[in-house]
């Protein structure tokens, strides 16, 4: 099989996981396979842009989404993750950078700067370890947000990191509401 029917194939799982909903939701720490990692070519580039219908997501639970060959943790908070999350000091964190693509590069890790919606209920975050690149756990670790068990970094309700080897916080892609239920990445 070439390339491109491969990414044709790919563009159905796209598709798949876009519309599906809660149903799909990653557990396990899983080594994301090497071949997510080579560069997109021109027909995948193409689908670079999703929508994501949110609505069957409750507080306290996250959905991840496939994009561009990469997992996508969507994250709905509860009030305690939020408050927990902005009482936090921006300077205490091993990483002060919000690392959120919708902002400038400089703009500091306040859970303002890393969260979506109204009273910031939403995160949307690449479920990459900036270690090496493990899928973290959620709802796990020291800070109740997400737990990368490969080398144990530990990552906060706003997925900064907080403990362990990971050098950075997760990044957050370009990413909006379009209405209510419907985020769009890229
Ligand atoms: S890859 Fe996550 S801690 Fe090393």
């Amino acid at each position: 099989m070439s390339h491109e029917e491969d990414h044709a194939g790919t563009r159905r799982d796209f598709l798949y996981y876009a519309t599906a909903g809660a149903g799909i939701v990653t557990t396990g720490a899983v080594v994301w396979p090497l071949v997510n990692q080579m560069n997109p070519s021109a027909d995948v580039q193409a689908l670079s842009s999703i929508r994501v219908d949110v609505s069957g997501v409750s507080a306290g639970t996250q959905l991840t989404v496939k994009w561009l060959g990469k997992p996508v943790f969507i994250r709905r908070r509860t009030e305690e993750e939020i408050t927990a999350a902005r009482e936090t000091d921006v300077s205490s964190l091993p990483d002060g950078l919000a690392r959120n693509d919708n902002l400038p590069p400089d703009a500091p890790a306040t859970d303002e700067n890393r969260s979506f919606g109204e009273t910031g209920e939403w995160l949307v975050e690449m479920g990459v370890c900036t270690h090496l690149g493990c899928v973290p756990l959620g709802n796990a670790g020291d800070f109740g947000g997400w737990f990368c068990p490969c080398h144990g970094s530990h990552y906060d309700t706003a997925g900064r990191i907080r403990k362990g080897p990971a050098p950075e916080n997760l990044p957050v892609p370009i990413a909006e509401f379009v209405d209510e239920t419907t985020i769009q990445l890229g």
